[in-house]
């Protein structure tokens, strides 16, 4: 088959890591892809937000299956101008992706169907939203309605900081459109956990669990980030509590899309807050989380076929085919970013990575994202998040607390790893997984 991925980060490195194992990918062309991916994948330069380009080239190039795989393409539509253009997709229609794209929406279905998450208020006016701030208790969430780069959320603890982002949101348009309206929502407490899931619209196959630690510094300090890193499966969530979320959340949602009219087909992402009163939904994802997926997939059993398992999602048949997980060991992704980051970061140095080492630690995948070949073929910076260092570990005595020493020694591994690794302004957080 010949497949295309959209996409150049650390979340389509993976994706094309265990695409290409498939015996049935002949070959595979990412856009725009990056220095990593170039070694499993012909890199073509259209960016994921072309769809005109990424339709193009998919006809172009006889294209038999395309992962949609960043949030901004499912949202604009890039599945249903695939899909018109008679290309077989993974990945969720805009009338689907909007449980992503508009917070709104996806809290209004909740309301509806009874989906547990915390309470909101939808506002579009300025004024009613300060005057609600002023009347309610603190801290108070405020979110932008659209996409946002994931910096559309302020959790406010003081009132300035409330009016402050709703004015900045609503007035400023720090967001552009996506920021026109805005909900604020009650403010929950207790561990979070970000599921992915398999689902065809019918079947969901939840992924093993995982923990994101978003913030830019050890001991969760600093702004906010797309992600320093992730361990998986996430040490909050039992199976007692996963059977609960499938029962009161996943089934639920794939329900409420399809009485809605939106089937979701494509990967689902679950994100949770672990509250006293119960799991609660936080958010919607359309897609595969970056970095989670860098953690998650390598936790994909080596006798499944994960271009199968896309190819069954597509075309509905998700409960014909085995979607097993390595349920005995955990992984640990650390991301080795570039010294500015989150703020925008001087890019183009050389990355040095002892691949001898790396490899005789034998369980380590060095997942991609901001990284670029340059026309010598030496590999450099060239974004914020530079290399998602991700390894896996068998536990040796799987016990009611689940897998604590294999994600201890995946840890160290991951750790261990990044010891080989190096470039100007490499910066990491050193406490991943130790909360
Ligand atoms: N209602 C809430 N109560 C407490 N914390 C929240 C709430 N909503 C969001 N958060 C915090 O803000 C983060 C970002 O919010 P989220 O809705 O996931 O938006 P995005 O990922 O698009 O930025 C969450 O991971 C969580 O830590
Ligand atoms: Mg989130």
């Amino acid at each position: 088959m010949r497949i295309m991925v959209v996409g150049g980060g650390g979340r389509e490195h993976a994706i094309i890591k265990y695409l290409s194992k498939s015996p049935k990918a002949d070959k595979i062309y990412a856009l725009p892809g990056n220095g990593g991916i170039a070694e499993l994948a012909e890199c073509v330069n259209i960016k994921a937000e072309d769809l005109d380009g990424i339709v193009k080239f998919a006809v172009n190039n006889k294209i038999d299956f395309a992962v949609v795989a960043p949030d901004d393409p499912l949202v604009m539509g890039a599945v249903d101008k695939l899909e018109a253009a008679g290309i077989k997709c993974f990945g969720p229609r805009a009338n689907a992706a909007i449980i992503e794209g508009s917070k709104i929406f996806a809290k209004n279905l909740m309301r509806k169907y009874k989906i547990p998450t915390a309470n909101f208020e939808v506002f579009s006016d300025l004024d009613k939203a300060i005057e609600y701030v002023n009347n309610h208790a603190l801290p108070l969430v405020i979110k932008a309605d659209g996409l946002a780069k994931g910096k559309g959320v302020v959790v406010a603890e003081t009132l300035q900081e409330a009016e402050d982002a709703l004015i900045s949101c609503m007035r400023d348009k720090k967001f552009g459109s996506s920021g026109e309206k805005v909900l604020i929502e009650e403010c929950l407490t207790g561990p979070e956990v970000s599921v992915l899931a398999f689902t065809d619209g019918h079947t969901l196959v939840p992924m093993v669990s995982s923990m994101d630690h978003t913030r830019a510094y050890d001991n969760n300090q600093g702004a906010n980030t797309g992600g320093m890193g992730v361990i998986a499966p996430n040490p909050h969530y039992d199976f007692n509590m996963a059977a609960r979320c499938e029962r009161e959340i996943f089934m639920p949602t794939i329900n409420a899309m399809n009485k809605e009219g939106r089937k979701f087909k494509g990967c689902l992402y679950f994100g949770l807050m672990l509250t006293p009163q119960g799991p609660k939904v936080i958010e919607y994802n359309c897609r595969f989380g970056d970095p989670e997926t860098q953690a998650v997939l390598p936790l994909l059993s080596d006798e499944c076929d994960l271009l199968e398992i896309m190819l069954a999602v597509s075309e509905e048949r998700l409960s014909s085919v085995r979607v097993l997980f390595k349920w005995d060991c955990a992984s640990c992704c650390v991301v080795m970013a570039s010294r500015e980051y989150p703020d925008s970061c001087k890019t183009g140095f050389e990355i040095n990575i002892d691949a001898a080492k790396i490899h005789e630690l034998n369980n380590v995948n060095i997942f991609h994202a901001g990284t670029k070949l340059n026309q010598d073929g030496k590999l450099l910076t060239s974004g914020g998040r530079v290399l998602a260092v991700t390894a896996v570990a068998k536990s040796k005595s799987i016990s009611q607390e689940g897998v604590g020493d294999a994600l201890a020694q995946a840890r160290s591994d991951a750790y261990n790893a990044i010891k080989y690794i190096s470039f100007d302004g490499a910066r990491y957080r050193s406490d991943i997984g130790l909360h």
